[in-house]
């Protein structure tokens, strides 16, 4: 995937090459791309005139940034205690084989990010699956696929 080298540098432009923006300007790359290419880092490095491990020591720090592609939805589903006791695991276990997709990784079609999380603060519907904030609850296999189909 090309890796549009020009918007980074505008990005890191925009930020005035402060070495203190590095957060800022990760953020705005991974907005704009929706994960940070590695070609993207090095130009941070190189313009920001910063050893490239300071900035993966960043870009790994934080779980919002992504160093692989995101899928253009981003599908959780909830392993907190309400949620796991109605079968948020086996909602889980069966999206990895529906998806083809470990938890944590992105479907090959770049269509869906698989998560887990731990609450949804919507315990009393669970199992809870969420899409790109929509939340779907009392979720079961046969709901996840008619789910699935608004957005594939
Ligand atoms: S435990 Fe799943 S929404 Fe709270």
């Amino acid at each position: 995937m090309p890796v549009d080298l020009e918007a980074v540098c505008e990005i890191i432009e925009k930020h005035g090459y402060q070495k203190a923006s590095l957060i800022g300007i990760l953020q705005d790359i991974q907005g704009k791309m929706n994960y940070l290419p590695r070609k993207a880092l090095v130009q941070v490095a190189k313009s920001l005139d910063i050893p490239i491990t300071n900035v993966y020591e960043v870009a790994t720090f934080y779980k919002a940034f992504s160093l692989e592609p995101k899928g253009k939805h981003t599908l959780q589903v909830c392993l907190g205690t309400a949620c796991h006791v109605r079968g948020g695991a086996r909602v889980l276990n069966y999206l990895e084989n529906r998806l083809e997709v470990k938890s944590g990784r992105t479907t090959k079609d770049l269509t869906f990010t698989l998560e887990s999380v731990n609450c949804l603060g919507a315990c009393a519907l669970g199992p809870m699956m969420v899409i790109d904030k929509k939340y779907y609850g009392k979720i079961n296999t046969n709901k996840i696929e008619s789910v699935l189909k608004k957005y594939q």
